[in-house]
């Protein structure tokens, strides 16, 4: 097995992505989110790019079952059920329900990787179980760092950094960006609260009146659920 981490997001070549898994990063605060909203009983969550596209998917589900959610600029879009902050995606709001979800970055990570054989959907809540499934699957792990605007995204590789870290435990060779986003990791591990405090984003978040959101993502190993993206649609399986 063999560990590889994309430091920007680049494109995928589906037809060559057979033999990898790749897992989708965005500790702040889509894939977070994602795997609240499905260890609380979500039913499935839809990933999709632009607002428009999710106000006219949700025309075409039932409005009962149906939550939209998301943000632009960290907030809740107009319109909206509820915004993209993990602490909302409570058990009493989602349990059976499907949410269609648009972010500024996450979402768009996902599609860039949708139709490639084995997507999964990773944050530091999940990243153990993560492992474990890579290692089950007995394929390549790319990670995918959601990253900003196509660019660098600190958290983001960090969490890669620790997925890399415990990959390399059990064996999987590394790239030279594996080893590199794991050195990243060893840096920020003792406090990764911290890390998140001086990110770029979260210092975005925290401006918004949402720390609270980075204590919550920064959580480590708190989720055995393992999302996975297939058919356009992201469940537990
Ligand atoms: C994104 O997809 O860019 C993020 O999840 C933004 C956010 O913090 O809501």
């Amino acid at each position: 097995m063999r560990a590889d981490i994309q430091f920007v997001p680049v494109d995928v070549q589906v037809e060559k992505a057979e033999e990898k898994v790749f897992v989708v990063i965005d500790v702040l605060r889509a894939t977070t989110t994602i795997i609240e909203a499905l260890s609380n009983g979500c039913t499935d969550v839809i990933p999709v790019v632009t607002v428009d596209g999710a106000f006219d998917l949700a025309k075409k589900l039932p409005r009962k079952d149906t939550l939209i959610g998301g943000e632009r600029g960290g907030l809740k879009v107009d319109g909206f059920d509820v915004g993209n902050s993990p602490r909302e995606y409570t058990r009493d709001l989602v349990s059976a329900k499907r949410v269609i979800l648009t972010t500024t970055n996450g979402t768009k990570a996902l599609q860039s990787v949708a139709g490639c054989e084995h997507v999964l959907v990773a944050g530091f809540t999940n990243v153990q179980a993560v492992v474990q499934r890579c290692i089950a699957l007995k394929a390549d792990p790319v990670v995918v760092p959601a990253g900003g605007k196509g660019r660098f995204s600190l958290e983001d590789v960090v969490c890669g950094g620790m997925m890399v870290d415990l990959l390399g435990k059990e064996g999987a060779a590394l790239t030279d960006s594996a080893r590199a986003s794991r050195i990243l990791y060893k840096a920020f591990d003792r406090d990764l609260l911290e890390m998140a405090k001086s990110c770029e984003h979260g210092r975005e978040l925290i401006r918004l009146g949402l720390e609270e959101d980075l204590a919550f993502c920064v959580q480590t190993n708190v989720s055995s659920s393992v999302p996975v993206f297939k058919k356009g649609s992201i469940t537990l399986d």
